[in-house]
């Protein structure tokens, strides 16, 4: 395996999950939200509101396919980024994806706490922010299922989630 891909909702735990993952794994670490912003030198927000989600999604389908050439990589991907262009297939061509899945009402702790600079999500109250993720979810899981690998990551231990990821990798069949 030459990639690992995170894929999962605001606030799964792609970044924490991923930076582990890169330790145990000897790969380095790339957050696809940070590489966009260093590429473009703006702030993922400031593309939102100058530009729009649309400009956002091209920038972020052309970033994944040039992260998709780097080698011993584990790349957090942003919560929409499998469902715009046919970026979940670039993500199973070259590489494992792994969906880490939180029910609504994690997500919806975790994201309370830090929802701020997610331009998605920024301005909603707590009763908002759950029928927002409700409806999001609906429509991503069908992306997010097509991942290689799910793993329920509703626990808080990261350490033990990462234990889980690594003996399932070590199962055959995984390319
Ligand atoms: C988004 C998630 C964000 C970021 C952008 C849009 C989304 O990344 O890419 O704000 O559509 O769910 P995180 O999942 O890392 O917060």
């Amino acid at each position: 395996m030459k990639r690992l891909f995170l894929i999962g909702f605001m606030g799964s735990g792609k970044t924490t999950i991923g930076k582990i993952m890169a330790e145990k794994l000897g790969f380095s670490f790339i957050d696809l939200d940070h590489y966009i912003e260093n590429r473009n030198c703006k702030k993922i927000a400031d593309i939102f509101a100058e530009s729009g989600e649309d400009t956002f999604r091209d920038i972020e389908h052309k970033m994944l396919l040039e992260v998709s050439q780097l080698e011993g990589v584990v790349i957090s991907t942003g919560g929409g980024t499998p469902c715009f262009y046919n970026n979940m297939e670039i993500m199973n061509e070259n590489g494992l994806s792994l969906y880490l899945k939180l029910s609504n009402e994690a997500l919806s702790n975790r994201l309370n706490k830090a929802k701020t600079f997610r331009p998605l999500i920024k301005d909603k109250t707590d009763s908002e922010l759950l029928d927002f993720i409700k409806e999001t979810l609906t429509h991503r899981e069908k992306f997010y299922s097509q991942a290689s690998l799910t793993i329920d990551n509703d626990d808080d231990s990261p350490e033990k989630t990462c234990n889980l990821i690594i003996s399932q990798l070590k199962q055959p069949a995984q390319n």
